[in-house]
């Protein structure tokens, strides 16, 4: 069974292939007459489960938009209205879902929700975030900078802020396409040793910089996140917002990196919490292409997880 459950557990050699795959749709899309379907439909007569435990804008309509031009039908659960929110197990619903449909994505709180989806499902499943990683968000990253930068391999890449379940996503990535990677926040909010481990056992450099002006230097990329996430507690908030206002994304932080660094941000943003508008919509910024590729990526992902 293909599971896309994490960037760590993919082959790296698959990895590429799919942000090929992804590029090579998203070119092929953007060449045809605007209105026309798709010459290829690997999903035809297939249905894709789409179940949020979570809030989603760009991964739910991604998903669904991207399976619909590829022939094939979606539904949208949310996790509150099904039986799973009623006591209901991740394995039965597993083995309920599959009997169903052919791919299951699930957005959910506890990585062991998903990985329960997946040693009970009998189609595959793919992670669309968990407390811990968000592994669709840093395929389409990956072929955001390579489309304007070129191979990220070799590249230095600096997140700021929060050592979140995406940045964990982008360590994994390190160590898969081979780039560097610096932290730069408290030392509280560093990413688990495990994500660290992961990428530097690939042969990844990975720095923890206490200084932010100082972790920019030399950086081809600026990352940041969110300084609260969805599965953070709201207690959390005021503390975050005071530990994390120096590692705001900002121009005078930006005018330290390589002058063609690009800044990319997974989105939702707070604009003027993490990063300044002017850099959101500033010459830096890749944050609607970063959002755009979700479809193209996750085209690639779910054609992989079939084998399509
Ligand atoms: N970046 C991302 O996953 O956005 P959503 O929460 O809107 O899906
Ligand atoms: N770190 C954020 C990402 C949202 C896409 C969260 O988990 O809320």
């Amino acid at each position: 069974m293909k599971h896309f459950l994490d960037i760590h557990k993919t082959d790296a050699a698959d990895l590429r292939a799919m942000i090929n795959s992804a590029r090579a749709m998203k070119i092929a899309r953007n060449d045809r007459p605007k209105g026309e379907p798709d010459d290829v439909q690997p999903l035809a007569g297939r249905m894709v489960a789409l179940i949020f435990e979570k809030p989603s804008t760009r991964t739910r309509v991604s998903f669904d938009v991207g399976v619909r031009q590829m022939g094939g039908q979606t539904m949208v659960l949310s996790g509150k209205e099904m039986q799973l929110g009623h006591g209901e197990t991740i394995a039965d619903t597993a083995r309920v879902l599959s009997r169903y449909v052919d791919l299951i994505m699930i957005r959910t709180y506890e990585e062991a929700t998903l990985l329960e989806m997946a040693e009970h499902a009998t189609v595959p499943v793919i992670n669309g975030l968990t407390n811990r990683t968000h592994p669709c968000q840093i395929m389409a990253d990956v072929m955001t900078y390579e489309e304007h930068r070129g191979p990220i391999a070799g590249r230095q890449v600096v997140w700021a802020g929060d050592g979140n379940n995406v940045c964990a996503s982008f360590l994994h990535a390190a160590g898969q396409f081979g780039f560097d990677f610096t932290f730069t926040g408290p030392e509280t909010l560093e990413p688990e040793d495990k994500f660290v481990g992961f990428a530097r056992g690939k042969g990844s450099r990975v720095v923890m910089e206490r200084d932010p002006l100082r972790a920019v230097q030399g950086a081809d990329l600026v990352v940041t996140d969110t300084w609260v996430s969805m599965h953070d507690p709201e207690s959390a908030k005021e503390r975050r917002h005071n530990q994390l206002s120096p590692y705001q994304v900002n121009d005078a932080l930006m005018a330290h990196a390589k002058p063609d660094a690009l800044f990319m941000h997974c989105l939702p943003a707070h604009r003027n919490d993490e990063v300044t508008s002017a850099v959101m919509d500033g010459p830096h910024s890749v944050v609607f292409d970063e959002a755009e590729n979700r479809l193209h990526a996750q085209k690639a992902v779910m054609r992989w997880c079939l084998g399509v």
